[in-house]
């Protein structure tokens, strides 16, 4: 099977927030003229499929458990999340469908007949792969994909003799109920404040003492954290794999060697903690790395400057960092700023950076997207 410019891509898991964010970017980027979307829903069949304010012909959302109607469109798009690739592609795959099957969800990312798409980082692989007839592309880890966006030069030119990454993952990681929840316990927290807070002259430790007996309470809303996120912070993230780290943290090495076709020897050891935080969106990470060699800064920052239009340095002073490194500065934006950059008392090979991305594009929606274009011709 060949894939054009002008073909079907069948779309399931459109509304999410991971589909809206790849709807709104191929939107944005005009996709849509290239190809010819059909789309498909676990709940709503039959209802009117969108049409984006007239940019698209009206028509009707198909069954996304239809394999029939599924097989016959060369590629198909999912933001649907794991439990639907793991219903649905097996069941499409035993009954010989051969087409492209582009994927935001992680089930299918270590599989040995699979690509990671990155296409800033990785396109020799994504290209390797569809000339020896890879059919299963799947979108990365966020907090791997936008590292890799933003430090991949020194990965790329064997600079990296091994890294930590220490990472502070924003609410949105965990899905949009988790981003109201979060919000909600900011508004109880402030609540129970809230008369002390108004009065300039009430005592500091007092409003501290009752903001944490609101906290322990077990009056917070917890049902998507577990535990209060507001004002606090859960160093694990996903599931505990029972030697000390949790699958976040594992999936950082495995990912980035994978997406960069790196094997044996010339894997790159990359470990660190996983950490959730209170942020809206976007992910940022605290990185130590140790080079293979003895590079400047400006050589380092260069490096980082020239691998992609999108990584941006952010020069390592107090008033940029502030005003550029940050989820605030980053979210809702393609550049992922790299800043903090200096040498460790360490040595002169082990520098520091601190990089942040918006998740839900660089980590999510947009390589997913991408990988629709270079499938179809376009980029
Ligand atoms: N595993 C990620 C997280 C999801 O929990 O933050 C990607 O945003």
């Amino acid at each position: 099977m060949t894939f054009t410019s002008g073909d079907s891509v069948g779309f399931v898991g459109y509304r999410g927030m991971v589909g809206s964010v790849l709807m709104q970017r191929i939107i944005e980027e005009g996709d849509f003229k290239r190809i010819t979307p059909v789309f498909f829903s676990t709940s709503q069949a039959g209802k009117p499929a969108p049409t984006f304010d007239g940019l698209l012909p009206e028509s009707t959302l198909l069954d996304a458990h239809d394999l029939d109607a599924l097989a016959k469109l060369p590629i198909i798009v999912t933001a649907q999340g794991g439990d639907y690739t793991k219903a649905v592609h097996p069941k499409l795959r035993e009954r010989g469908w051969d087409g492209l099957w582009i994927d935001a969800a992680s089930t299918l990312r270590m599989n040995d007949d699979s690509v990671i798409v990155l296409d800033p980082i990785n396109r020799d692989v994504i290209d390797r792969g569809l000339e020896s007839g890879v059919k299963d592309f799947i979108g990365g880890n966020c907090t791997v994909s936008c590292l890799l966006m933003g430090l991949g030069g020194l990965w790329k030119n064997g600079l990296v003799e091994w890294a930590t990454s220490m990472t502070y993952q924003a609410a949105s990681g965990g899905g949009a109920r988790h981003m109201r929840e979060v919000l909600q316990q900011f508004g109880d927290i402030n609540g129970s404040v809230a008369q002390e807070l108004a009065d300039p002259a009430s005592a500091i430790l007092e409003i501290d003492r009752k903001v944490l007996a609101k906290q322990r309470s077990g009056e917070l809303n917890t049902d998507q954290f577990g535990v209060p996120l507001s004002g606090s912070l859960i160093p694990w993230i996903d599931t505990d794999l029972g030697n000390g780290q949790s699958r976040e943290e594992w999936k950082a090495e495995a990912e980035s060697n994978k997406i960069l076709g790196l094997t044996g020897d010339d894997r790159v050891v990359l470990d660190g903690l996983c950490v959730r935080i209170a942020t809206m969106r976007s992910h940022s990470q605290a990185l130590t790395i140790k080079l293979t060699e003895d590079l400047s800064v400006a050589e380092i920052e260069k490096l980082i400057d020239e691998d992609n239009e999108w990584a941006k340095v952010v020069p390592n002073e107090r008033e940029a960092t502030m005003q550029q490194l940050t989820p605030v500065a980053a979210s809702g934006t393609l550049e992922i700023p790299v800043g903090r950059i200096r040498k460790l008392n360490m040595g002169p090979q082990y520098i520091s950076a601190f990089t942040v991305g918006d998740q839900l594009l660089w980590g999510a929606a947009e390589p997913v997207r991408r990988m629709l274009a270079i499938a179809t011709g376009a980029i």
